[in-house]
C-alpha cells in the first residue's frame, strides 16, 4: 500500500473527531482555519464554538462590531488575525453576497489567508488537490526522508511541497491533509514522537539513521527581544464609592492594537521605581505624586518577544481623578469587563484588582 493510503487508513481510525470537521461550509472551514494557524487545537475548539454561536455566518460576522469580534478572540493572541477575518467578513458580505472564493487562489487575496491556509481550505470544502502543510506536514516529510535542508528557507519548503504535492491523492485532498495534521500532532510529534507504534515504521529514513530528533533541519532560531512594559494602575476609591480607575486603547500598529490596558511607559531596559519616577512622561502622568514599588510582574511569551510587564499602583484623589479625564478614559469594573484586552491586563484584573477594589 502507498502512502497516502496508508496515512488516510489510519485516519479513518485514529482521526480526531473536531467540531469543524462534520462540515464542509467554507464559513466553518474558514473560521478554524484562522483560529488554529497559531493555536493548538484543544484550545481552539471552545473559541471556534463561541464563534459560531455568536457569528454563525458571514452576515452576523460582518454585521458585528470590531469590540464584539475582538472580545471574543480574546485570550488567542495574534489579534490582526481578528481583525482580517472581519474585514474579509464585511468584504465577502458586502463585494460578493456571502459568496465564497471556490479556489485557492481566490482564497489567497483575502486578508489574513497565506498559503496554508488557502490551500487547506479549498481542499477541505471544495475538493481542491493541493496541499496544505504546516509545520505537522513538513516535519513527517523530512522524517521520512531524512531531509537534509532546512524547512525554514523558501527552498527547502518547496522541495517538501513539491513531494506532497506528488503524493496527494487526487479524490479526496482535505482528509489527506488533515491526516497529515493529525498524525503529526499525535504520532510525528516535535518531542517524543511515537516511532515504535509508527505505521511508516520501517519506512522512515530518520529513523533508520536513529536520528528523528535531527529532523526537520533548521536554521538558527531568530534571537527574542525582551520589551518592558510599565503599567500605571491609576483608580480612585473613597468610601462607600464603586472603584474607578484609567485605562487607554492601544494605536500602534501592533498585535495589541485597538485593545484596551493601563497607561503604558515602554522600555527597553529594566527600569528601577526611581528611574522611572523621575522620567518625563511619568512625572507628567504623576503630577509630583510618589511612585510606590510595583504589586505585580509577569512575564508574557510571544515567538520572537518577551513582554515584561510590571503595574505599578497610584490612588488618586478626587481632584487628580479629574484632571486625569479627558486624557485617558475612566471606568469601573464592569465596564472594563465588556472591553476586549490582552491576556497579561486581564490576569492582572482577576489576580490583583480585588485589593484595591476593597481599598479603604
Ligand atoms: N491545524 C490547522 N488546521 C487543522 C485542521 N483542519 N485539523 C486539525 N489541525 C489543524
Amino acid at each position: 500500500m502507498d502512502f497516502s493510503s496508508r496515512l488516510l487508513s489510519w485516519y479513518g481510525q485514529n482521526g480526531r473527531s473536531l467540531p469543524w470537521r462534520g462540515s464542509k461550509d467554507p464559513y466553518q472551514i474558514w473560521i478554524s482555519e484562522v483560529i488554529l494557524q497559531q493555536t493548538r487545537v484543544e484550545q481552539g475548539q471552545g473559541y471556534f464554538n463561541r464563534f459560531m454561536e455568536a457569528f454563525p455566518d458571514v452576515h452576523t460576522l460582518a454585521a458585528a462590531s470590531e469590540d464584539r469580534v475582538m472580545r471574543l478572540w480574546q485570550g488567542l493572541g495574534y489579534y490582526s488575525r481578528a481583525r482580517h477575518l472581519h474585514q474579509s467578513a464585511r468584504y465577502i458580505a458586502d463585494h460578493h453576497g456571502g459568496t465564497f472564493p471556490q479556489t485557492s487562489a481566490g482564497w489567497l487575496r483575502l486578508k489574513g489567508v497565506g498559503h496554508y491556509t488557502a490551500a487547506a481550505i479549498a481542499s477541505i470544502a471544495f475538493n481542491e488537490a493541493v496541499p496544505a502543510l504546516d509545520g505537522n506536514g513538513l516535519r513527517i516529510l523530512a522524517r521520512l526522508f531524512a531531509f537534509d535542508e532546512s524547512i525554514d528557507g523558501a527552498r527547502g519548503k518547496s522541495v517538501l511541497y513539491e513531494l506532497a504535492r506528488r503524493i496527494l491523492p487526487a479524490d479526496r485532498p482535505g482528509d489527506f491533509n488533515q491526516a497529515m495534521m493529525d498524525f503529526g500532532s499525535v504520532v510525528c510529534k516535535p518531542v517524543r514522537p511515537r516511532c515504535i507504534t509508527c505505521i511508516f515504521h520501517s519506512d522512515c529514513a530518520a529513523l533508520r539513521k536513529n536520528a528523528v530528533q535531527d529532523y526537520p533541519v533548521r536554521k538558527t532560531k531568530k534571537p527574542v527581544k525582551t520589551r518592558f512594559f510599565n503599567y500605571f494602575f491609576l483608580y480612585f476609591q473613597e468610601d462607600g464609592e464603586e472603584m474607578e480607575f484609567f485605562v487607554s486603547r492601544r494605536t500602534g500598529n501592533d498585535i495589541w492594537r485597538h485593545m484596551y490596558e493601563f497607561p503604558l511607559l515602554e522600555t527597553s531596559t529594566e527600569m528601577t521605581t526611581h528611574e522611572l519616577f523621575a522620567h518625563h512622561a511619568v512625572k507628567r502622568l504623576l503630577n509630583n505624586k510618589p511612585l510606590l514599588n510595583s504589586v505585580y510582574q509577569v512575564k508574557h511569551r510571544l515567538t520572537h518577544q518577551l513582554i515584561v510587564a510590571r503595574f505599578f499602583p497610584i490612588r488618586l484623589s478626587r481632584t487628580e481623578k479629574d484632571r486625569l479625564t479627558g486624557t485617558c478614559q475612566r471606568v469601573n469594573r464592569e465596564a472594563f469587563e465588556g472591553m476586549a484586552k490582552p491576556k497579561l491586563i486581564e490576569r492582572f484584573c482577576d489576580q490583583v484588582m480585588d485589593r484595591y477594589s476593597a481599598a479603604k
